[in-house]
């Protein structure tokens, strides 16, 4: 009789740690960083219309100097807010040459690293293929 309760209780702190460790498992399993924060369109290279891509990347790197209510106080008066002003730096190729730090251009984003590659190349389709309104 001693012996059936001590090897229950063996049973149940067995059963217990199973459950803990599988609850450990899989919270580690839905923590990964792929599940949580799944990697955003603009990295794909083969997405560069104007609506999907590049306004994005505008918004979160560009516009805090270049809304176009602050360009003229910390844009150099460049406007990236809306497409026409967009459409008017990529013809011009101020805005490739800018953001490629090219010879002749003031290197964009102004103080901070240069974009990562792959949001270059993105915003160099887009330009090359027309700076579409798309
Ligand atoms: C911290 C403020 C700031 C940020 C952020 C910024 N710019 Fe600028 N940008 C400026 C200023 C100021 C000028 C005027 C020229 C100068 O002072 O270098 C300028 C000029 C430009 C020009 C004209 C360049 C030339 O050679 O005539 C372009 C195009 C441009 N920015 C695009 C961008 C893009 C695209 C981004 C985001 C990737 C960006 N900027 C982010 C401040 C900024």
């Amino acid at each position: 009789m001693i012996r059936k309760t001590a090897s229950n209780i063996n049973f149940i702190s067995l059963v217990i740690i199973l459950v803990i460790s599988g609850f450990i498992y899989h919270s580690c399993y839905w923590d990964n960083e792929e599940y949580l924060y799944p990697k955003i369109s603009q990295c794909d290279t083969s997405v560069f219309t104007y609506s999907a891509a590049i306004k994005p990347i505008l918004d979160s790197y560009c516009l805090s100097c270049h809304a176009n209510n602050v360009a003229s106080s910390f844009g150099g008066n460049v406007k990236l807010g809306t497409y026409p002003d967009v459409k008017t730096v990529a013809d011009n190729g101020k805005l490739v040459g800018s953001i490629g730090h090219q010879n002749g251009f003031s290197a964009m984003p102004k103080g901070s690293s240069k974009l990562e590659g792959c949001k270059i190349t993105i915003i160099r389709k887009w330009v090359t293929s027309g700076a579409l309104n798309n």
